[in-house]
């Protein structure tokens, strides 16, 4: 063995896959030996990702787990790298089954539970906006809590009354809004967690337009309630020690002589009035409505809300960081620990107090975007936006524009929807401190 790996000049590191043809049972066989680097975590999603996609085109992979270090971050690499996603007769699966041999069966099954939910994630965001109604998405969850033990209620669009950010926002479409509550609640939860997520099925930016080029990946503007539907699918699995209760505000940001004006006042849940400025910041509306209403009825411990906000934190960050605001120190760290540790990055970003007057609205409580139209740190107005209505409790925002979307395979992301967010929520929410914070 070491003579061959002198020989293939093989250094150990994640990502190095090198290829040994071997004959056996009379045929040529190929043997793959992978470099796992030192051994961590990310060093073994990466190794996991590389030996899959080395095998594409196979019917079957073997992978041989190290017998020490994180075997569920090798399962959770390979199988995410090998995702793909088909309509119809379209791309055709990498590898065709994965078997992992040796490795402790608990890791084992923490690696594919948490892939798992990923592939979930990013099927919804995958799937085109022609299919991808409000309606659908809705459906969607209902099926997700019937297979995984969660509650489940949708508002109708009769039923949103009091919702008037997602009325406003959906009111343009063909396809009308809902609301989607998912609720998991085990025995003796140490706290109750709020997760909210943007669940807008296409964002066409409204009577205030988005240009082509800033529209064509627009089906992607639901991957904060993807992420939010897919991390409570596996909360049973995980046996998350905390009440969660997921809140997915789905609406379709059209253009019609229905929709919502630049200029119109709306009153979102909870009676605060808000002046709609420009109809392209939305995302803002429909979480306000859950915000309020998680704050007036749910009393939640700690509120996290999961959105691909703004283009400004895209730029801000790029596509491998989330932005992460939060009003306590402790659950930035907590939610910081649970991204690297899980493989997705946060950077925190900061709630600059002097911003927060750039909404002040002459007619109504607030505008929805900086009254200027500077258009200067918009990530932050955003954030800032969301603050005012989480009743002033423990709260953290993820606008995850950036990475939510991938162009181009690499590592265990695959080109279109990433599932972003999934990982880093299972993680924390399976370490919850007592209280949430
Ligand atoms: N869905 C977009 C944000 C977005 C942009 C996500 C690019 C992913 C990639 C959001 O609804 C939006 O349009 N935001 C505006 C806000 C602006 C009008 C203040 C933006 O970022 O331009
Ligand atoms: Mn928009
Ligand atoms: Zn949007």
């Amino acid at each position: 063995m070491d003579a061959l790996l002198a020989h293939y000049e093989a250094k150990g590191e994640p990502g190095e896959v090198v290829e040994v043809p071997t004959v056996r049972d009379g045929g040529v066989r190929r043997v793959l030996l992978y470099g796992t680097g030192d051994g961590s975590a990310a060093a073994l999603r990466k190794a996991g990702a590389a030996v899959a996609r080395r095998a594409k085109g196979r019917a079957s992979l073997s992978v041989v787990v190290p017998s020490d270090g994180d075997a569920a971050a090798l399962v959770e690499g390979a199988l995410l790298a090998a995702y793909t996603f088909t309509i119809g007769n379209g791309r055709t699966k990498p590898v065709g089954e994965i078997v992992f041999v040796g490795g402790d069966e608990r890791d084992l099954k923490r690696g594919e539970a948490v892939a798992r939910a990923t592939a979930l994630a990013r099927d919804l965001v995958n799937t085109p906006s022609s299919v991808k109604t409000p309606a659908w998405l809705a459906e969607q969850a209902k099926a997700v809590a019937a297979e995984s033990g969660l509650d489940v209620r949708v508002w109708e669009e009769s039923e949103l009354g009091e919702f008037g950010g997602i009325r406003a926002v959906g009111q343009g479409s063909i396809s009308p809004p809902r609301l989607v509550r998912l609720s998991y609640t085990p025995e003796n939860p140490r706290a109750h967690v709020v997760l909210a997520g943007k669940g807008i099925t296409f964002d066409t930016g409204g009577l205030s337009l988005k240009p082509t080029e800033g529209m064509k990946a627009m089906k992607t503007d639901m991957a904060g309630g993807a992420a939010v539907i897919a991390a409570m699918s596996a909360l049973a699995a995980f046996e998350a020690p905390v009440r969660v209760t997921g809140l997915v505000a789905c609406a379709e940001n059209s253009i019609s002589g229905t929709a919502q004006r630049p200029g119109d006042v709306i009153t979102q849940y909870g009676g605060r009035t808000v002046e709609v400025l420009n109809t392209d910041a939305e995302g803002r509306l429909v979480l306000a409505d859950a915000l309020a209403y998680a704050h007036a009825e749910l009393d939640p411990d700690v509120v996290i809300d999961v959105a691909t906000l703004t283009g400004a934190a895209k730029v801000a960050l790029g596509v491998n960081l989330g932005a992460l605001y939060a009003t306590d120190e402790s659950l930035a760290a907590d939610l910081i620990t649970a991204g690297e540790a899980g493989g997705e990055r946060l950077w925190r970003m900061p709630l600059v107090e002097d911003y927060r007057a750039m909404l002040d609205s002459d007619v109504a409580d607030l505008a929805n975007v900086d009254r200027t139209m500077s258009g200067a740190a918009g990530s932050i107005a955003a954030a800032l936006f969301l603050r005012e209505f989480t009743g002033g409790r423990p709260w953290a925002h993820l606008d995850i524009a950036g990475p939510a979307r991938a162009t181009s395979d690499e590592g265990e992301t695959t080109k279109g929807g990433t599932g972003f967010g999934v990982r880093l929520l299972l993680r924390y929410l399976t370490a919850v401190p007592a209280n949430g914070v």
